[in-house]
């Protein structure tokens, strides 16, 4: 517990939320190799490709690697966000949120941030970080425990919605989707960014990635429509930016 504390409270530093601002590195010295995934479990997917397991692992080194300290310096949270546009007045769920990377981040710049996981021990980091938030911001997060087949958001609760290095743990993605694409409003933009396949020095190993094109077909087929592809802007991640039809 005092060490969840800790690493709280460093978030909050880390994120600039005490003083309200982007890409400030990492309080904390744990440095692993950025977003590892926990070992393949037996899947019922069609494709060959493993499915990196949610929920598996030691809590303490998964938190210490989504917020290791150079994260900030490849993942670039300011640019990335801007890339979502004015978020004044609106709702954005960010789906697997885990410790809030990028919940935390957008707070400050939405009406409200919903911090959706499907893992009890992230949902309990973020509403520790949420405690800790200056009074202003705190009411803006919400936290939701979710199904692996349902991010559990209300039919057109959300203008916005992210899925950061995740989008790989969802087994049946084109139904995910279809279920995501309910919770959000008509034209409603969806981020998606994860690791690009070529054996990169920072991710998961090739066998746990989805290729961009295969991201591409899926978000056709569950309702979305792409309307920008970036491979160039993050070395190891690709950026999809698409509309709820
Ligand atoms: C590698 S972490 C990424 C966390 C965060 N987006 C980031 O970039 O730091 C993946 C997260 O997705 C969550 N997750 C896995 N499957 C999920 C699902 N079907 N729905 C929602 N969250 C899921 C895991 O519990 C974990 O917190």
């Amino acid at each position: 517990m005092i060490r969840l504390i800790y690493f709280a409270t460093a978030f909050i530093i880390a994120t600039g939320l005490g003083a309200c601002r982007n890409d400030s590195p990492s309080a904390n010295s744990h440095q692993t190799p950025g977003m590892a995934r926990e070992a393949p479990r037996p899947t019922t997917v069609a494709s060959e490709r493993p499915v990196p397991k949610a929920g598996a692992g030691n809590f303490e080194n998964l938190v210490a690697d989504y917020e290791s300290k150079d994260r900030v310096i490849w993942q670039k949270p300011g640019m990335v966000i801007a890339l979502l546009g004015d978020l004044k007045g609106k709702t954005v769920a960010d789906i697997g949120a885990g410790t809030g990377y990028f919940t935390f981040r957008l707070v400050p710049l939405a009406d409200k941030v919903i911090g959706v996981d499907i893992d009890p021990r992230f949902i309990t980091f973020m509403d520790s970080v949420k405690v800790r938030l200056p009074a202003q911001y705190r009411d803006r997060f919400e936290s939701r425990l979710a199904k692996p087949e349902d991010p559990m958001l209300a039919p057109e609760e959300a203008d916005a919605a992210l899925i950061v290095n995740t989008y790989g743990y969802i087994e049946n993605r084109v139904q995910y989707l279809q279920a995501l694409a309910q919770g959000m409003k008509s034209g409603a933009t969806l981020l998606i960014i994860d690791f690009k396949k070529n054996n990169l020095p920072i991710g998961p190993p090739d066998e746990y990635k989805v290729a961009l094109s295969q991201v591409e077909k899926e978000l056709s087929a569950g309702g979305f429509e792409v309307v920008q592809i970036d491979k160039e802007s993050l070395d190891y991640q690709y950026i999809i930016l698409a509309k709820k039809k």
